[in-house]
């Protein structure tokens, strides 16, 4: 058996505060009930040196694996461990470009990146293995993207990334962020912004860009897209056709009104009202295999709920113990936890 230590990044405790070790360590847990090839074992947090590592154990990993273990959300550094001596692993990340690209964009109701790489990380793992999620290409919806954390985050991932999102001023900045962005880093690249119409009649605007690492791959065809529509979530289903997605990643309203965090909706509808509306409609657009995976604030609504209404919507809530210790404290008003649901094949 060989032993892993992993630096976790300072950046995870100033999101997590006292939750970060375990946030990371359920992360590598979930990954290692299916994504990696090989199995991991004893994941617990130990202090070398003076300095907290996650440590884990396996006698397996390949070297697909340890890609994969690359993109854990809160890695800094990976090593192996001999005796008391550490042996750095190279870390290959999949980013395939400036991270500045899920950084830059600052506003009062962002998710914070780190938990929306979290929560991409859980879902993919929950549906495909290391091989599929390495190679790119998945195509992630989230269907209330706001400025776009999820959608920069696949991206970076080499996945097309398609949003909703009812606020036009959050459509808007995203729509004027991700083509400065596209210029600056002078990425060759196609924008479009149109109408969506169904049926003769308006759903709403859309932005869409595609784009290439590479002039040659761009010229080749070899693209990839972000779209966002600015449209009620319950109309995805006239946005886009059935089966289209392979992952669905929303970190859901709140349902607060406080300082930090500014929604539009919530006057209008309550939280669970709107998901009880909106999770049929985003389980119809995900194809057989595919994952669903939702953050939520449990002062809104009960696990037990949201389990409820994925599992009504025909889907199978993954439940395995890493899955149940993913809560943690946001701030006084929003206590957020994750669920994850696959859709049959
Ligand atoms: C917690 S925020 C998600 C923020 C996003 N992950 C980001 O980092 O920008 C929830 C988002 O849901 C949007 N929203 C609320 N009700 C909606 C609806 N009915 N249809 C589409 N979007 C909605 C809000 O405007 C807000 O942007």
């Amino acid at each position: 058996m060989q032993q892993y230590a992993m630096l976790i990044a300072p950046s995870a405790n100033r999101v997590f505060a006292r939750s970060a070790v375990r946030m990371v360590a359920n992360e590598i847990a979930v990954l290692g009930l299916g994504a990696l090839d090989g199995a991991v074992e004893g994941v617990e947090e130990r202090v070398l040196g003076g300095v907290p590592y996650l440590v884990f154990r396996s006698g397996s990993l390949s070297g697909r694996d340890v890609r994969l273990l690359s993109n854990v959300s809160g890695l800094f550094a990976l090593f192996e461990v001999h005796g008391t001596m550490l042996e750095p692993i190279p870390v290959q990340r999949m980013d395939r470009y400036d991270d500045d690209l899920v950084s830059i964009l600052k506003y009062a109701g962002k998710t914070n990146e780190q938990f929306t790489k979290l929560l991409l990380n859980v879902t993919a793992a929950s549906a495909f293995g290391a091989e599929r999620i390495l190679a790119g290409g998945l195509k992630v919806f989230d269907p209330m993207c706001g400025r776009g954390t999820t959608l920069n985050q696949a991206a970076m991932y080499g996945f097309d990334a398609y949003g909703v999102e009812v606020d036009k001023r959050d459509f808007e900045a995203y729509g004027a962020f991700i083509q400065r962005w596209l210029k600056d880093k002078r990425l060759k690249h196609k924008a479009l912004t149109s109408r969506v119409k169904r049926d003769g009649r308006g759903v709403g605007q859309q932005t869409r860009v595609e784009f290439a690492v590479t002039k040659e791959l761009h010229r080749a065809g070899e693209t990839q897209v972000i779209e966002i529509v600015n449209a009620d979530t319950l109309r995805s289903g006239e946005v886009y056709r059935r089966r289209s997605f392979d992952l669905i990643v929303a970190d859901v309203p709140y349902g607060v009104q406080h300082a930090a965090v500014r929604e539009t909706r919530e006057l209008s509808r309550r939280p669970t009202e709107l998901l009880e509306a909106a999770i049929p409609v985003w389980a119809e657009l995900l194809r057989p295999g595919g994952a669903m995976g939702l953050s939520w604030n449990t002062y809104m609504t009960e696990r037990s709920e949201m389990a409820e209404m994925l599992e009504a919507a025909g889907m199978e809530v993954l439940d395995a113990a890493p899955y149940l210790d993913f809560e943690h404290r946001v701030d006084h008003a929003i206590n957020r936890d994750l669920i994850v649901a696959r859709m049959p094949r």
